[in-house]
């Protein structure tokens, strides 16, 4: 264990500037201690965030991958939360509802979702993106995703909000519990519901489902719904809250897109990359290792900064640069290995439809008050005020 911290993710300037403060370790401390929630490791470049997703005798994903830890008795998030062989079994049940064509279908009802959260601010020439927008449309996708009721997704929106506010601030376990017991309570009438009449959806897979040769027990059904319901809300919603922002500040980028036939994968792409979400998730290490010269003892947590391996100049040219032509498939932002992103393809999919009918719609706009960062392991903004002259 090192000798004293070298960073701490829950100081001002951490939480104010995430990205200079990853560019700045993934320079100088790119294996870098915090004695924080703790105390863990965090890997900033590129190379050994993908090393230590591939080595997967050294690093396990189950009890927990999140700083700080789940509470003690939490149900598991899984596949999240899950080693191999075990993994493959939960992941199967999942991957045909995840596919591209299958999720494609989604595309006119995000379309039609999305025109109606414009209509619901644009004669104002102002609003909160965030808030107005960017929360409220990956909500409802989730509804989509799980087959739940649409007018039920300003309750997941709070309940994801609230359960990420109480995790990232020190003693807000207990909160946490208690958002996350409502939302499994939510989660466990729609499991009986299914139970009883089944449909060609996520939650009757899951109880259909045989995890080598048994069915899921109640506490798997509860973590894999926790997980769905959550892990594609604030990390959407902050991708796309940080393309406006970016947006808002380069005009010139903007007014090119606006004029685009159509928002390709390439530009979606450099999107995620430049505006990866999701600061950092956690393994645990099985065994002492060196990693980029550093000793880690057996038993610690070790963060991937994925939105940190996204920047690394390393690996991308003019990495701090936001280029529409480049081929930035190789980003770290939906994670390596067995655990990269389920979601994936639908938020690809719910970014083109936002972003091209917002700029459709409105093609001009600025930023219009103080932002707000996101909380710790996220990055991005809680709020993003716009003003707006034209609409259409
Ligand atoms: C821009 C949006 C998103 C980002 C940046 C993102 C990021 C990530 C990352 C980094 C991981 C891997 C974590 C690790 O290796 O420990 C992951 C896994 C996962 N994501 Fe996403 N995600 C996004 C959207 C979504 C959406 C929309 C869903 C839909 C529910 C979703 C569901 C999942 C699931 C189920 C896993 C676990 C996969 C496994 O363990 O096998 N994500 N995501």
């Amino acid at each position: 264990m090192s000798e004293k911290a070298d960073w701490n993710p829950l100081s001002q300037q951490s939480l104010a500037d995430p990205i200079g403060t990853d560019r700045e370790l993934r320079t100088t401390c790119p294996v870098a201690y915090t004695d924080a929630y703790g105390g863990f490791f965090a890997l900033f470049r590129h190379e050994d965030i993908v090393a230590v997703t591939r080595d997967r005798e050294s690093f396990v994903s189950a009890p927990t991958i999140s700083v700080p830890a789940a509470p003690p008795g939490s149900p598991p998030w899984v596949p999240l939360q899950s080693d191999l062989p075990i993994h493959r079994f939960y992941r199967r049940v999942l991957v045909p509802f995840f596919a591209a064509s299958r999720l494609q279908a989604f595309e006119p009802q995000l379309r039609k979702m999305t025109n109606e959260l414009i209509d619901g601010f644009i004669e104002k020439g102002e609003t909160d993106l965030a808030a107005e927008l960017c929360l409220a449309l990956p909500a409802k996708a989730i509804c989509l995703l799980l087959g739940l009721p649409l007018e039920d997704s300003v309750k997941l929106e709070k309940w994801t909000y609230d359960s990420i506010e109480a995790g990232s601030r020190e003693g807000g376990t207990a909160e946490k519990l208690r958002v996350l017991g409502e939302l499994a309570e939510y989660g466990a009438q729609w499991l009986e519901r299914r139970r009883a009449e089944p449909a060609d959806d996520v939650i009757s897979a899951m109880l259909a489902a045989e995890i080598d040769g048994r069915p899921m027990t109640p506490d798997e059904l509860t973590g894999m719904f926790l997980l769905l319901a959550e892990a594609g809300h604030e990390t959407t919603s902050n991708a796309l809250i940080s393309s406006f922002y970016y947006l808002a500040e380069h005009p010139q980028q903007r007014a090119w897109l606006v004029d685009q036939p159509e928002i390709t994968p390439e530009i979606i792409e450099e999107f995620l990359r430049y505006c990866a979400p999701v600061r950092g998730l956690a393994r645990t290490a099985t065994r002492d290792v060196v990693i980029g010269g550093r000793d880690i003892p057996a038993g610690s947590r070790v963060v991937l900064m994925f939105a940190s391996g996204s920047r690394d100049e390393k690996v991308f040219d003019n990495a701090d640069e936001c280029l529409f032509g480049r081929d930035a498939v190789n980003h770290t932002t939906f994670g390596k290995g067995i655990h990269r992103c389920l979601g994936e393809h639908l938020a690809r999919l719910e970014m083109k439809v936002v972003l091209s009918e917002f700029l459709r719609r409105i093609p001009d706009f600025k930023i219009a008050g103080p932002v707000q960062p996101a909380m710790w392991p996220t990055t991005g903004y809680r709020s993003l005020p716009v003003r707006f002259a034209s609409n259409r």
